[in-house]
């Protein structure tokens, strides 16, 4: 499948069939992550993946509520062993590797016929504490993983005219 193909039909699921991920395409997607580029390729990225369903249960309330992430049969919790080094653009480089990271897996997961829900809101600690994560690990995202019980809606989007623009700022 080409690149693209994978992008635009890559959405944010939030509805999953009661059904495991096979055993090969949670190592493919997985694979996917370790293939990504990293700042200094440092690989700072760790990745927890709970399939337990007590645990997911558990995970709703980390995640702030939402049901959905429970429901899903594999949730990766996306985190971070070193969180020190800054580019000399004066970004953090350790959220932007693991947005990269993060994005290779649902793209690969879109490849395997899965679908993803890239999950910001929730609470760090309540991770920590469920998962044993150390207190010095940012835990920086969770990616539920699953098949697809839902249609994906259209792409709401601004129009390219409105982000780029060419040689000077235009905006
Ligand atoms: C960094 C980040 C955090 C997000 N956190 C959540 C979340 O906690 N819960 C949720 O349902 N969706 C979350 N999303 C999904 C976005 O709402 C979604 O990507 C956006 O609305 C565009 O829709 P699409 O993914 O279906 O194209 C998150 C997406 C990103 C990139």
């Amino acid at each position: 499948m080409a690149v693209m193909e994978q992008i635009r039909k890559r959405y944010s699921v939030r509805k999953y069939e009661d059904r495991a991920v096979e055993s090969e395409k949670l190592a493919a997607v997985l694979e996917a992550a370790r293939l990504a580029p990293s700042a200094r390729n440092v690989q700072e990225w760790r990745f927890v993946v709970v399939q337990d369903a007590a645990m997911r249960a558990e995970l709703v309330e980390a995640a702030n509520g939402q049901k959905f992430v429970g429901a899903a049969p594999v949730v990766i919790v996306c985190c971070a062993v070193d969180t020190n080094y800054v580019m000399r653009c004066g970004q953090c480089a350790h959220p932007i590797d693991l947005a990269i990271a993060i994005e290779h897996m649902a793209l690969q997961a879109v490849e395997e016929g899965l679908g993803t829900c890239w999950i910001g809101s929730f609470f760090p600690d309540k991770i920590r504490a469920l998962l044993n994560i150390p207190d010095d690990i940012m835990v920086v995202e969770l990616l539920t993983l699953g098949y697809p019980a839902d249609t994906a809606p259209d792409k709401k989007r601004v129009p390219l005219s409105d982000i780029v623009s060419h040689e000077t700022w235009g905006f």
